[in-house]
């Protein structure tokens, strides 16, 4: 397809997109928290989960193509089929496309500003130059182009992109504007993993549809704590469905939400592997039944449908984390606690490729030490008066630097939570180690390279870092609501 005709040829007619913000009343009622209860959770009325299939994003591969081009623009899409609403997009549908790319390679791309107020996007997870990194203070102005150049100078995994415009990430996340970013390279070929048609990417994110279907974003000023759906989008369809053959998938999991944490569980299988994290694969894979996924951090796992029959089903759903939080939320939506069904696999094929072995070791992970480190820094986590979200007591400020790091170091950072929210801390520019956190819960995640880590109510998580490229980078609270307003701060590498 000619990209170019593809781009202007879509409306930029889409009928204003209305972020009225926080003037409707909750007249949701309780009936979306009763039917959460029994975990049908669907919020409209006459909709039939898991009717809908899930949609595959299209894959831009850096093998086959040089250069790529993002348009951030306002369309119309049907999220729910036959009935359109106000999205933002990067080519005018959704899901956006996935980036994949090889190690060593190099990435370009030309990003046009088509929406009304200056926007950047942000690599989440990739080490590149902070010019490339989509800081806030580099957001472009309307009808303006950004080129992105930078080689991938990082081992294989799963991140992703958003855009990044300060104060005004929340809401552009929610209406469409991230994707999938996969990194691949020839040590993890060589583990002949899931792939093809057995390696399936997953965005899950709650969101909030008025009666005619259209997505709502802030109602009420508890929204400031945390916007929670009642709906659960998987690659933008409502509950989708997906065929699958009796064998092993690999699924490569993003928590794209604004503020909802996960506790992921098939019903109909015990348990499933880890094989990854944030910064790529384990060293070796985790046994897990349920598995806990925040904000902006994923997850690579292995499920195996082999003991399913023809015709049974496995629904991925979420048990519910409410030690997650006792702050108000918005009492028109399921809370942290809900439990909610999120995606069914049907099984409509016998597999003839049963035989694949995953691997007892993936990859090497070379730990680092408390003794590496020649600092420690304590981050705080606040709400201070007016009820505003800090890191260490201070609103962010784009322009003001709030630590100072030296190049080539390792330091231990401290992130103290004082409230009674967790809050999942999140780097730009580095891949850090969880060296130990002061709850019990078991987080088999924070045995692999993270970007972003969970910090639960009152909770200190202690992790290490080694900064190895200089310039401006951000830290912040990955809730999008909290990083908004206003739970970021600078760091500098020199
Ligand atoms: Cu997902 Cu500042 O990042
Ligand atoms: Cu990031
Ligand atoms: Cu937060």
């Amino acid at each position: 397809m000619n990209r170019r005709t593809f781009f202007y040829s879509c409306s930029f007619s889409a009928a204003a997109v209305v972020f009225t913000g926080c003037d409707k009343t909750s007249k949701k009622s309780d009936k979306a928290t009763s039917v959460i209860e029994n975990t049908k959770n669907i919020a409209i009325d006459n909709f039939e989960p898991f009717t809908q299939k899930l949609k595959i994003p299209k894959v831009i591969d850096f093998e086959h193509i040089a250069k790529a081009k993002f348009n951030a623009q306002k369309s119309l899409f049907p999220i729910y089929d036959g009935k359109k609403t106000d999205v933002l997009t990067f080519q005018d549908e959704l899901p956006n496309p996935t980036i994949r790319i090889k190690k060593d390679d190099d990435f370009e791309l030309d990003f046009i500003n088509s929406l009304e107020k200056p926007t950047i996007i942000h690599w989440h997870g990739l080490l590149v130059p902070q010019e490339m990194d989509g800081h806030p203070k580099d957001a472009i102005a309307t009808q303006m182009t950004k080129e992105y150049r930078y080689k991938i100078n990082q081992r294989a995994g799963t991140f992703w992109y958003h855009t990044h415009p300060h104060g005004r990430t929340g809401e552009e996340i929610y209406y469409g504007l991230s994707g999938l970013y996969i990194i691949e390279d020839d040590d993890e070929k060589a583990l002949n993993l899931p792939s093809g048609e057995f390696e399936l990417p997953l965005i899950i994110q709650d969101r909030r549809f008025d009666k005619e279907k259209n997505l709502i974003y802030k109602e009420t000023p508890q929204d400031n704590n945390g916007v929670l759906g009642d709906v659960i989008i998987v690659n933008s369809t409502p509950y989708p469905y997906t065929n699958v053959k009796n064998t092993k998938y690999r699924l490569r999991i993003l928590n794209g939400s604004s503020a909802r944490t996960y506790k992921l569980a098939f019903e109909g299988i015990e348990d499933f592997m880890l094989i990854g994290t944030d910064g790529g694969l384990l060293e070796e894979p985790i046994i897990v039944k349920d598995l806990l996924i925040a904000v902006a951090e994923r997850i690579d796992i292995i499920v195996d449908f082999k003991d399913k029959k023809v015709g049974e089903s496995v629904t991925l759903k979420t048990l519910g984390f409410k030690e997650a939080s006792n702050f108000i939320t918005n009492p028109a939506y399921p809370n942290f606690g809900a439990k909610m069904d999120i995606m069914r696999f049907k099984i409509t094929e016998l597999s003839t490729e049963n035989s694949l072995q995953i691997p007892k070791k993936l990859s090497t992970i070379t730990k680092m030490k408390a003794s590496d480190a020649s600092k420690n820094r304590v981050i705080t986590m606040e709400i201070i008066e007016g009820g505003i979200w800090t890191l260490n007591k201070k609103p962010y400020d784009m322009h003001r630097v709030d630590e100072r790091v030296k190049l080539g170091s390792t330091e231990i950072w401290e992130i103290k939570n004082s409230a009674h929210m967790a809050h999942p801390f999140h780097m730009h520019g580095v891949h850090f180690q969880v060296l130990e956190r002061t709850s019990s819960i078991d987080f088999p995640t924070d045995k692999g390279y993270k970007d972003t880590v969970l910090v639960m109510p009152l909770e200190s998580v202690r992790i290490i870092v080694k900064f190895t490229i200089p310039g401006l980078f951000v830290h912040h609270c990955h809730i999008l609501e909290h990083e908004d307003h206003s739970m970021m701060a600078n760091f500098l590498v020199e």
